[in-house]
């Protein structure tokens, strides 16, 4: 018997605590349905876990998987095609994308944190977003990708209008648009570039990359470039937002880590846990699905909830606790299966050397709530202004 529950709404990923309302999903509606969103939402960490590895139940590539997913990126980004596409494309984004890529990048990684945290120090306050998120993401994403020091300024003014969701006026076009063209033209400028005089970057390695015989386009080359951009951008963002949100309301852990920075790797971890910053993606079912008592139809909209999933008491002792000592920490905070997130190595170094040298620079950790600035995208929480006081 299912008792009468709130349906799902997809601003709710934005609430200052959503978790209490995952946690009555999960206990009396493991597989709801929101008339209000026409939307699935499965909140259980086995039923979410299970269908990141059944691809060929759960397809990426018939809805997308972004809620409201804009059509002109399904079947043509790496998260939106399912096998043989995606196996092709992600086989040749994995051999121009190595472990040596991330580890060639950290010392850059490590002296840009270290600088950015001195400079936050000496001003006591400064918006995390601003001051400190956005200039690491795009010298770190900007240079993997071989982008001129002189273009960051640019990069990052696209970046961050391409994430805006405000209404154009009335007759204008929206600075989101705006944004996607221009990157694109950029992108593609420099695609061109990389196959006249290939270097050592991202996106020169995608181009020469073979399978097979086969090669990415240079099409493929240009829209995974910009999907690995916009990715990494927002989620790092929201992955570093949310963990200093955690640090400032779990104070003995800020104290632990001043002492212990060998925990710094466990503190993100279970950040990505506790709120976690991707909180669903989106599937669709190849066939009608019976799951707890209902039946899913073929084609339907899924969203598979990886924030409640990962607080998911059948899968994790004392889940609303924030510790960084859990003995296994086995959370969904980065996909499951194929679609597992291509540049986890990457955001792991860039938030351990991040709050490495943070939590190392501070003498206190405080965030103002109130003047404090929450994303609102469906699929995504964190905050896009944050003020931090270190
Ligand atoms: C350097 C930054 C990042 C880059 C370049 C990046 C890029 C990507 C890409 C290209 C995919 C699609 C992979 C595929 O379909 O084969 C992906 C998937 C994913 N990423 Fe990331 N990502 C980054 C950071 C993050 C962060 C910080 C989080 C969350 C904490 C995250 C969470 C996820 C999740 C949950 C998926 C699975 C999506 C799905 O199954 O549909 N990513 N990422």
């Amino acid at each position: 018997m299912v008792a009468a529950i709130t349906p799902y709404r997809l601003d709710i990923v934005s609430a200052e605590n959503p978790y209490p309302y995952y946690r009555e999903l999960r206990d009396d509606d493991p597989a709801h349905f929101s008339a209000e969103e026409q939307l699935w939402v499965l909140t259980r960490f086995k039923d979410v876990s299970n269908a990141f590895r059944d691809w060929k139940t759960w397809s990426s590539t018939r809805r997308g998987n972004l809620v409201n997913d804009m059509p002109e990126r399904i079947g043509r980004t790496l998260g939106t095609t399912d096998p043989p596409d995606h196996r092709f494309a992600r086989g040749l984004v994995e051999k121009a994308f190595t472990r040596g890529t991330v580890e060639r990048l950290a010392p850059r990684i490590s002296s840009h944190a270290g600088v950015l945290a001195r400079a936050a120090l000496d001003r006591g306050e400064v918006d995390m977003v601003g001051a400190v998120s956005a200039p690491l993401n795009a010298a770190i994403l900007g240079t993997m990708f071989g982008v001129p020091d002189a273009d960051f300024l640019a990069l990052r003014r696209w970046l961050d209008d391409f994430f805006l969701r405000e209404e154009p006026a009335p007759g204008c076009e929206s600075r989101q648009a705006v944004a996607m063209r221009e990157l694109t033209k950029y992108l593609d400028r420099l695609a061109s570039e990389r196959v006249a005089r290939p270097s050592d970057d991202l996106m020169s390695a995608m181009l020469q990359a073979e399978q097979d015989g086969r090669r990415l386009s240079r099409e493929q080359v240009v829209v995974t470039t910009m999907t690995f951009l916009t990715a990494g951008f927002e989620s790092t963002n929201n992955l570093f937002t949310n963990l200093a949100y955690a640090l400032a309301t779990h104070p003995a852990v800020y104290r632990r880590l001043r002492t212990r920075p060998e925990l710094v790797p466990s503190f993100v971890e279970e950040g990505m846990r506790w709120d976690a910053a991707a909180q669903g993606f989106v599937r669709s079912p190849t066939r009608d699905v019976a799951l707890h008592g209902k039946l899913i139809p073929e084609g339907a909209q899924v969203l598979l909830h990886i924030g409640s999933a990962n607080r998911d008491e059948r899968a994790f002792e004392r889940p609303d606790e924030f510790d960084i000592e859990r003995p296994s920490n086995r959370h969904l905070g980065l996909g499951k299966g194929i679609h597992f997130c291509v540049g986890a190595p990457l955001a792991r170094e860039m938030a351990n050397a991040l709050f490495r040298a943070l939590v190392g620079a501070s003498r206190a950790w405080d965030v103002d709530l109130d003047r404090a600035r929450r994303v609102t995208t469906p699929n995504f929480r964190g905050f896009s202004e944050l003020p931090l006081r270190i």
